[in-house]
């Protein structure tokens, strides 16, 4: 019979990939690991519980807070304080970094940022939603951490990595030595490998975008949503469309099967919506460590400057194949 392994056997494991680690990223990424079980518990009662809804609150973005945003946040933000390896939390719900001023954290060295609920508009309709994570080390040394220290562009990432709450729970992490997925046995209350390094396919057949903004994409993105839709046998077109709302979902489909994400600008998101910290950076580090490409359409997402906490950016990410035809799509209009 073979032997499962667990999300915590497996980063102990792993440890042996860092000669020189203390043991500090490992029970960075078991915190969050722990912290996503108590989300998960809750999600699961989304319906039972009172806890689908508005929070009545409204986040930086302009964005009406769920009942569940705030909850993942604080769970997310409490599992980083105790754990005593996290010296500074970026959120998507709070407008400031939040600083660890604790005992346990004054050596700590690492920071997170998190999209503690990605997707949180399905929530009322029992959808799959995510969470987001990515980490660096600060740069700094002694004293206090810094705005420097969380402004690092993507390369710099250390770890990253998401939580799909589907049909079943899973955890999808890198630590820039490929990805892998583990599902949340509920019965043993553990993470289990069940995708050893994970590598998305070069070649897809599924694209994922809010075609209800089409009319204002950019051009090369009308085109390559047409190209998308064009009967052609030989690269087996048209493609199929897939779009829950939630990236970590469509992305997660996209990982497994092949496939493009993409958010581009939009009259009305002349950057783009989805926030490079916390959703395009870590998800960009997952996708090249499982092979695949990110851009924004012109850059590679990893290597854009990060000027401010909830800076937005426009993405396009998944099997390479198909970045690189939608690249080329915008190229021809700019
Ligand atoms: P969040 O729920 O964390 O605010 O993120 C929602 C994001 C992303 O997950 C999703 O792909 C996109 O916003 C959906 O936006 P549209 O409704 O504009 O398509
Ligand atoms: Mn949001
Ligand atoms: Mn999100
Ligand atoms: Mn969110």
């Amino acid at each position: 019979m073979k032997a499962v392994k667990t999300l915590g056997q497996f980063i102990i494991e792993k440890q042996a990939d860092f000669p020189y680690a203390k043991g500090e990223l490992s029970r960075l990424l078991r915190d969050i690991g722990i912290a996503a079980k108590i989300v998960n518990r809750e999600i699961n009662k989304a319906g039972l519980a009172d806890i689908i809804g508005e929070a009545g609150t409204t986040n930086i973005q302009g964005e009406g807070q769920k009942k569940l945003d705030v909850y993942a946040n604080e769970q997310f933000i409490a599992a980083l304080q105790s754990g005593g390896e996290c010296c500074i939390v970026v959120s998507e719900e709070n407008d400031e970094y939040i600083y660890i001023d604790s005992e346990i954290s004054k050596n700590a060295k690492y920071i997170v940022a998190i999209d503690p609920l990605d997707g949180s508009s399905n929530i009322d309709v029992n959808v799959g939603v995510g969470t987001i994570f990515s980490i660096f080390r600060r740069k700094s040394v002694g004293g206090k951490a810094t705005l420097e220290d969380v402004l690092q562009n993507g390369t710099e990432q250390i770890a990253a990595g998401y939580v799909i709450y589907g049909s079943s729970t899973m955890m999808v992490y890198t630590t820039g030595k490929g990805v892998n997925g583990f599902t949340l046995d509920p019965s043993i209350g553990e993470f289990c490998l069940s995708y050893p390094n994970m590598q998305i396919p070069a070649d897809g057949y599924i694209y994922s975008i809010n075609e209800g903004y089409y009319t204002h994409f950019p051009d090369g993105i009308k085109k390559y949503i047409k190209y998308c839709q064009v009967e052609d046998d030989k690269t087996r077109r048209p493609y199929t469309s897939r779009y829950t709302g939630s990236m970590v979902a469509d992305l997660h489909r996209s990982l497994i099967k092949g496939g493009i994400f993409m958010y581009p600008i939009t009259a009305q998101a002349p950057n783009g919506k989805l926030r490079l910290v916390y959703e395009c950076n870590p998800m960009a580090f997952i996708v090249e460590q499982a092979g695949g490409k990110a851009s924004n359409g012109y850059e590679r997402i990893l290597k854009l400057d990060v000027t401010e906490l909830h800076q937005r950016s426009a993405i396009m990410i998944g099997s390479t194949n198909m970045v690189e035809k939608a690249e080329e799509m915008l190229a021809c209009f700019s």
